[in-house]
């Protein structure tokens, strides 16, 4: 789905400071994603390359095979890949509906109501939701778009803990019921650990994380991990 093949990257700004190192993976449909790494060792940066908000240095991304050019990027915004962001991003002077809409010409009523956002709250200004219905709502916006790729950057960063775990259970669920392919990035161990696949990024370098036999089931009740597991979204 998303490939990463030999990605470098520093800041022009910072020539001698490599934040991406020869990063490579292969991102499928159908599983959520964690990577995890400490503060500044370039998660951000790596989610903003997969989004094509900037290009690598060096190596390439491929979509579906197909590598990205610098010519087609906007393309790859709106079909591709959306992002979710700590802070939600909401226009705060739009309803939730209005939200939605810019993200795309989906149902937004429909996605804001199996984002758990009801009629009432659906009429409110998005400033008198709260964070975790904040999230949801910019979730659904991310879902208007119809990309198959999700990317959340610290998307639970703001929210306490109980909120945190009904937004991963959500993204989780996008993964095994819709199929989308969703990376979320964040510090929290516990968090990760609800993800099929963990990702630790730490010296410029992307590496898978050992199954933990500990952690969370899917719906199924049958654990998922790495590349190697089926193919098949979970079951409805
Ligand atoms: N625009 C920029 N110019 C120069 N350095 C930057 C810029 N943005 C981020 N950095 C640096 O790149 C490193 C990685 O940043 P970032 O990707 O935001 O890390 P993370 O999201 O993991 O906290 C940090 O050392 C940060 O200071
Ligand atoms: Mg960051």
């Amino acid at each position: 789905m998303l490939e990463l093949e030999n990605i470098e990257y520093y800041y022009p700004s910072q020539k001698d400071k490599m934040i991406l190192d020869g990063v490579s993976y292969c991102f499928e449909e159908g599983r959520m994603y964690a990577v995890l790494g400490a503060s500044g060792c370039g998660k951000t940066t790596l989610l903003s390359l997969m989004a094509g908000l900037d290009v690598p240095v060096a190596g390439r991304i491929l979509i579906d095979g197909k590598e990205l050019r610098k010519n087609a990027l906007n393309l790859h915004r709106k079909n591709d890949v959306s992002l979710i962001f700590q802070n939600y991003n909401l226009i705060d002077y739009l309803k939730p509906v209005e939200n939605v809409k810019l993200g795309g010409k989906a149902d937004a009523a429909r996605l804001l109501a199996q984002m758990g956002i009801d009629a009432a709250q659906r009429q409110r200004n998005v400033l008198q939701l709260s964070g975790g219905q904040q999230q949801r709502v910019a979730i659904a916006r991310a879902l208007a778009g119809r990309a198959p790729v999700l990317l959340a950057d610290e998307p639970t960063g703001n929210l306490d803990e109980d909120t945190a775990n009904e937004i991963i259970a959500i993204f989780r669920k996008l993964a095994h019921e819709q199929g989308k392919c969703v990376i979320v990035v964040t510090h929290s161990r516990e968090l990760a650990q609800q993800a099929d696949v963990i990702l630790q990024l730490r010296k410029g370098k992307l590496s898978e994380e050992a199954c933990e036999s500990a952690g969370t089931e899917d719906e199924t009740g049958e654990r998922k991990r790495g590349k190697t597991t089926g193919q098949e979204p979970d079951g409805k």
